[in-house]
């Protein structure tokens, strides 16, 4: 009898923003009417992760989003079973490819960053003493330039010491560049892979499995010479547009105190086709990844090269401004009510942007936090979000009341917020203002708002 051909096996660790999506993409790679690998998704024991782990082995996301090839992904990869989802580290040993894609967190600010790599290096030692001496690692986490040859590379090279294996190990250093939200499967997918290698063979294996990953016919898998190339070219993306989001923060502000249209004024720049794509003025930066990267690169200079001529000053100076632009709206707040008492607030959107259910390190969370500290009264109304962080005293998403509020902002673009009928508030009984941070409301509701003569401050006006 025919012995049937066994399929390879891909490992991603960490069941993430990245990782879990990353892993329902390969689940669905097809060959020969099924799927081409099998899948295991490996995630942390804990509370949080049991979750995670739950949610995706009975064919759910980890977080509500608005893309809906995410779910047909999942429900195709069950369907195929080609995607598990487990907490130990088992499968490693017979893994092809193991991709990781776990957190690796700042700690402290722009004055002293610290990183603590303890995971990262467990996980590391774990894959170097588990792994088949011909499997190829490919690490996706985003991480300070040096990581490869400093950490990653030397713990492999430690492993396989150990376990007389003397083959060179196959290590890919490879960022993502995943935008979170409608097109979430999309932005991996149509987007220009960038890589860099550790040897020949981890190059043709990387690119063996990433050709059914990157539609090619568009995009390409790009090489650099060099791991800290790569990384390299991660924090300096993420770095540019930290910089130039904090850049337009300054003419925010000089644009509101002197009453002039930065959209006017930003809509004529555009015309140049080299600042086409020049930021707008929004409520802050948050997620994930802009409220860390642009620290790795001083922390590595620091850290890993004992280089400390080179301070970043740049890229130090955005993460300063950026984390206290939420401050800006407050101010703003402050002034409309100087110090009127037991004043209500809505806040529509509590997510770091819209379209996915991610509220880590939202400037809309820092607003409501400040605005609850000061006594405000809040009630917010997010659709992606089922529950408030605890520290946070606000309602969710309540049946709207046009006599409740005094104040309304409106800071992440979400399905709610156009259900509003602007004119139920001519005859209301409180004079309610209406803060619009980032283009949220529709031109529609912007009409009817000026004709009703509310008081209105929008950011982008
Ligand atoms: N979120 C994004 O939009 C995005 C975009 C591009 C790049 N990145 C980068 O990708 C990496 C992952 O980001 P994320 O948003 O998915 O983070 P995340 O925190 O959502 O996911 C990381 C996951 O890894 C798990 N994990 C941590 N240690 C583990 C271990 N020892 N064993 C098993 N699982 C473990 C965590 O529990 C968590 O579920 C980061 O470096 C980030 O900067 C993120």
């Amino acid at each position: 009898m025919k012995k049937k051909k066994l399929k390879k096996k891909i490992c991603v660790v960490g069941m993430g923003y990245v990782g879990s999506v990353s892993a329902i993409i390969f689940a669905n790679i097809m060959e020969n009417k099924t799927s081409k690998y099998d899948v295991i998704g490996i995630e942390k024991n804990d509370k949080m992760g049991q979750e995670k782990i739950n949610k995706l082995n009975s064919g759910k996301f980890i977080t509500k989003t608005n893309d809906s090839k995410i779910q047909s992904y999942l429900k195709k990869a069950k369907k195929l079973n080609s995607l598990s989802i487990k907490s130990n580290y088992e499968d490693l040993k017979t893994a092809d490819y193991v991709v990781i894609a776990v957190n690796l967190d700042l700690k402290g600010n722009e004055n002293k960053p610290k990183i603590n790599f303890s995971n990262l290096i467990k996980i590391t030692n774990i894959i170097g003493a588990s792994i088949k001496k011909d499997a190829t690692i490919i690490l996706e986490t985003t991480v300070p330039p040096g990581t490869c040859d400093t950490i990653i590379m030397p713990i492999i090279l430690k492993n396989f010491k150990i376990r007389q294996i003397k083959t060179a190990p196959n290590i890919i250093h490879s960022y993502e560049r995943v935008t979170p939200g409608k097109n979430y499967i999309k932005s991996i997918k149509k987007s220009f892979r960038i890589y860099s290698s550790s040897n020949k063979e981890a190059e043709k294996k990387f690119k063996f499995l990433y050709r059914d990953v990157i539609d090619l016919k568009k995009f390409s898998l790009i090489k650099l010479d060099k791991f800290i190339e790569s990384e390299s070219a991660k924090i300096l993306e993420n770095s540019y547009r930290a910089v130039n989001i904090a850049f337009i923060q300054e003419w925010t502000h000089f644009s509101l105190e002197n009453k002039l249209s930065i959209s006017k004024i930003l809509n004529v720049i555009k015309l140049r086709k080299t600042h086409n794509n020049i930021m707008r003025p929004g409520l802050g930066v948050g997620g994930y990844c802009l409220t860390k990267d642009p620290l790795f690169a001083y922390f590595s200079n620091r850290e890993f090269f004992k280089n400390k001529n080179n301070k970043f000053e740049i890229s130090r100076t955005s993460m300063r401004i950026n984390r206290n632009m939420p401050n800006f709206t407050y101010k703003i707040v402050k002034d409309i009510f100087k110090n009127k008492k037991k004043l209500k607030i809505a806040v529509f959107g509590i997510t770091y942007k819209e379209d996915v259910g991610d509220i880590r390190f939202s400037p809309s969370k820092a607003l409501i936090e400040k605005l609850e500290k000061n006594n405000f009264n809040i009630d917010v109304y997010d659709p992606l979000i089922d529950k408030l962080p605890q520290n946070i005293k606000a309602k969710l998403n309540l049946k709207f009341d046009y006599d409740k509020y005094d104040l309304i902002i409106f800071i992440v673009k979400n399905k709610l917020a156009n259900k509003i009928n602007f004119s139920n508030f001519r005859n209301n009984k409180k004079k309610i203002h209406i803060i619009d941070t980032d283009n949220c409301l529709n031109k529609k509701n912007i009409d009817l708002i000026n004709k009703k003569k509310l008081k209105f401050i929008n950011l982008n006006a």
